[in-house]
């Protein structure tokens, strides 16, 4: 029998089958594409929240949106502890993967954790896209049977402090869900994300132990993930570093028949790019700027100028060394992680080998939390020790004093507290879930995407300098920036012992697959973008690292001015800051950009160093031109910062308070809300770290 349809039907049902084969399709080309990266893959097939709540019998929800990962290791530190301390089933997942439509039909015993970062000017990071449109369209009741409890992580920095958190809380009330406990919010403006976090989440369990009635018991650690040994051999489906899955050798799909990777690529899948050019920006020895040049050619990559690159780093071998040795573990021995449940991910590679993840996949440096200690106590039998850790781990002042300010990484500080007896008690699947992953580094782009096409530059200062109060632990060094110098160094056969670099790394990769000179990248799509009418005047501010963008864009309207006729250009003004000539950025290059843009590109510099004179700040200067600076904001000027986000960006905005203040005869409050409709309508850009 024939079934029959009238037209409408017909139509519906073509645009459905249509969308049933996009939507299949898409599936297949991924799956293709990305061939079954199982680090990256969310072992369920459903994408309803609730559905996988319940079918995981799981009964408290932990969900995150993070863009760089504060909020995802804090969001599962956050579950972690209370599955451990309250026996909970704990689901705790990126708010990217799931839909929310159906959240309301949440069993009426779960509580819902919300940790939300915000990025631009009071957005919800990047993942978050489709949980924000719910929330948009979210009437009064749609949420009357949620409880949660809210904590937010931004940067007193910013215009929009912690915008993305008060956002969602609001819609959330509007919602009428009912939040539980205190709204939580991180500052890394003031440096006390993770005091923030400690002060709220202690209060917000005891909130949590009232509404649901829970018991506590002695903190116990327990493996999310199924941890096994493996033989110690390594064969091709054993990752030794690579960034994801698809580069492991023998992966079909992971190259062309011209040796080429392919993509797409994104911040799931990065492209390991050649390194083709490097160059020393600095030219004095105490400190360095790396400029460096990745070619993208062929990789289908395509950026615009103003963007971000996301270079994922790996940890030098004096400090992989200190760690596998305080650690007691072995490097060879191969281990693999299973998801307990449909919910969990596995955060990196696996099987893969302990010297691997060390190296390439945990962020073994940097600043410790407080909370690290009361965690890894319950392995330390030795009262005096345990009792140490203990007492450190509820004293935010000793802790900063004793521990934060002496600049010790994990390695570091264990040893002083045991006197230099290792640790090799701690379970290494323990160190696995609790030292935060690697994460990538973000840099601005300073090229032109007009000019160079196929490569990107960029340029890093190279964070190393002494350890202010324990200088035997040898200098403080940043991950990334370091492993770009060693590249610059090795690549132009510089003395590297002579240039006494402060750390070393195996350039080569695993299996080879950064040799000769390649890392992985990323590109991130950013707001900071030219006026499209090139008669629109603009006004840079970029002290330091700050002038990267911009002599991105000064090289957009050179090619702009070369490539067509007739083009007038608004006045092109910059204030850049540096401390004397030495570490003058791109210093040979401006005098050739001014001539080809001649009376309209004009860079002013503040020399904050010169001895005998006195310093002298971008902002300083911009006083001094404050009647140009008014008038071309009166004509429309777009106004650009980007650089250091404590000191310089505030001070930049305050300044332009003044000009608009004085120049308009307003009070200050009145100019405020000019530049926030500024910052709204993006003619006031901000590219700050
Ligand atoms: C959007 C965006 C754009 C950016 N653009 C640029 C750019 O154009 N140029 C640029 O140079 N940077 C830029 N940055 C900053 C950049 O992403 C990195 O943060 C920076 O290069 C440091 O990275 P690293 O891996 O070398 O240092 P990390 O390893 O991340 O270390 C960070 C800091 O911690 C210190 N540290 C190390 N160990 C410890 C410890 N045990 N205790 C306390 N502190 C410690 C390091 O010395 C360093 O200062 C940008 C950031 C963002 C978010
Ligand atoms: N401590 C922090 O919180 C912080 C924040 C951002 C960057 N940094 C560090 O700075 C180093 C280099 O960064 P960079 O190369 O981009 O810049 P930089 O070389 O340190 O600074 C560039 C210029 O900006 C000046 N400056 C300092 N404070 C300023 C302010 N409030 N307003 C305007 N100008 C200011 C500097 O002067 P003087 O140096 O002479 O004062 C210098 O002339 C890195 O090691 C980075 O980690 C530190
Ligand atoms: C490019 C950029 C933009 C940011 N914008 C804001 C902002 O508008 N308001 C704010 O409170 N914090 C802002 N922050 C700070 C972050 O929210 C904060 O560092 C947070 O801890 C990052 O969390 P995540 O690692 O989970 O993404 C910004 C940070 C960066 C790097
Ligand atoms: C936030 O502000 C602090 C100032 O203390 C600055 O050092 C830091 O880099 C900022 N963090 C981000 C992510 O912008
Ligand atoms: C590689 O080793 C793993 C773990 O020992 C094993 O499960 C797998 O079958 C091996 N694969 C191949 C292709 O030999
Ligand atoms: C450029 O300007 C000149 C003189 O003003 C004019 O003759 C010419 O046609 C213009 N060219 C274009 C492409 O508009």
């Amino acid at each position: 029998m024939a079934i029959k349809f009238d037209k409408l039907d017909i139509g519906v049902f073509c645009a459905l089958a249509l969308a049933v084969v996009a939507y299949l399709q898409l599936d297949k080309l991924r799956a293709l594409i990305f061939s079954d990266d199982s680090s990256l893959a969310v072992h369920s097939d459903s994408r309803d929240i609730v559905e996988v709540l319940k079918e995981n019998k799981k009964d408290f929800l932990v969900i995150y949106a993070s863009q760089t990962g504060t909020s995802e290791d804090y969001a599962k530190k956050f579950a972690k502890e209370l599955a451990q301390k309250f026996s909970l089933n704990v689901m705790c997942v990126d708010v990217e993967n799931y839909d929310f439509e159906n959240l309301n039909m949440l069993p009426e015993n779960v509580i819902v954790s919300i940790f939300i970062s915000t990025y631009g000017e009071g957005d919800l990071p990047d993942g978050a896209f489709q949980f924000e449109e719910w929330l948009q369209y979210l009437n009064p009741g749609d949420l009357a049977n949620i409880r949660y409890t809210m904590f937010g992580f931004g940067n007193s920095t910013y215009e929009f402090y912690n915008g993305a958190a008060k956002k969602t809380e609001k819609l959330l009330s509007e919602a009428e869900a009912k939040r539980v406990g205190s709204f939580g919010l991180a500052d890394d403006g003031s440096g006390s994300t993770d005091e923030d976090y400690l002060g709220w989440k202690e209060s917000i369990f005891e909130d949590l132990k009232d509404a649901l009635a829970l018991h506590e018991r002695e903190v116990v650690f327990e493996s999310s993930y199924d941890y096994s040994e493996l033989p110690k051999e390594v064969n091709n489906s054993i990752s030794l570093g690579e960034p994801i899955t698809a580069y492991l050798p023998g992966t079909p799909l992971s190259y062309n028949d011209d040796g080429k990777q392919l993509g797409p690529f994104d911040s799931t899948h990065p492209y390991v790019a050649p390194i083709v050019n490097t160059r020393e920006l600095m030219k004095s020895s105490d400190r360095n700027c790396i400029h460096v040049e990745f070619d993208l050619s062929g990789s289908n990559i395509k950026y615009s100028t103003g963007d971000h690159i996301a270079v994922w780093p790996s940890n030098p071998d004096e400090k992989v060394a200190k760690f596998i040795s305080v650690f007691g573990l072995d490097s060879e021995t191969v281990f693999d992680l299973k998801p307990k449940d449909n919910t969990m991910k596995i955060p990196f590679p696996v099987p893969t080998t302990i010297g691997a993840a060390v190296r390439h996949y945990l962020q073994i440096s940097g600043p410790i939390s407080r909370q690290i200690f009361s965690s890894i106590s319950q392995y330390v039998s030795e009262t005096a020790l345990k009792d140490k850790l203990n007492a450190l781990s509820k004293d935010k002042v000793a802790f900063a004093e004793q521990i934060t300010s002496k600049y010790f990484d994990l390695a570091d500080v264990l040893l002083y507290l045991s006197n230099g007896v290792k640790w090799d008690f701690v379970p290494w699947v323990y160190l696995v879930e609790t030292v935060p992953h690697m994460q990538p580094r973000y840099y601005s782009i300073s090229s032109s995407s007009s000019t160079e096409k196929q490569t990107v530059h960029i340029t890093a200062v190279v964070e190393n300098f002494p350890n202010p109060t324990a200088p035997a632990l040898g200098p403080v060094t940043g991950v990334t920036t370091n492993l770009l110098r060693h590249i610059h160094l090795t690549k132009t056969n510089e003395d590297i012992a002579k240039s006494t670099l402060p750390v070393h790394y195996d350039l080569n990769g695993p299996r080879g697959l950064f040799s000769p000179y390649k890392l992985p990248v990323h590109v991130r799509r950013s707001t900071f973008r030219l006026p499209s009418n090139p008669a629109t005047p603009i006004i840079m501010i970029g002290p330091g690292t700050g002038v990267a963008p911009f002599r991105g864009f000064i090289r957009e309207r050179i090619k702009l001015v070369s490539s067509q006729e007739n083009v007038s250009l608004g006045k092109h003004l910059l204030f850049y800051g540096c401390r004397n000539d030495d570490d003058f950025l791109y210093h040979d290059e401006w005098p050739d950009y001014a001539k080809k843009l001649d009376g309209v590109f004009e860079m002013v510099v503040a020399y904050s160093r010169i001895p005998g004179k006195p310093k002298v700040y971008v902002q300083h200067s911009m006083m001094e031109r404050k009647a140009e600076l008014y008038e071309l904001i009166e004509k429309g000027a777009f106004i650009y910062v980007c650089g250091d986000a404590k000191g310089m960006a505030q001070d930049v905005h305050k300044t332009f308070l003044d000009i608009l203040s004085q120049g308009k005869d307003i009070t200050t409050e009145e100019a405020s809300e000019i530049l926030k409709t500024f910052k709204t309508s993006g003619k006031y850009l901000e590219d700050v770290w």
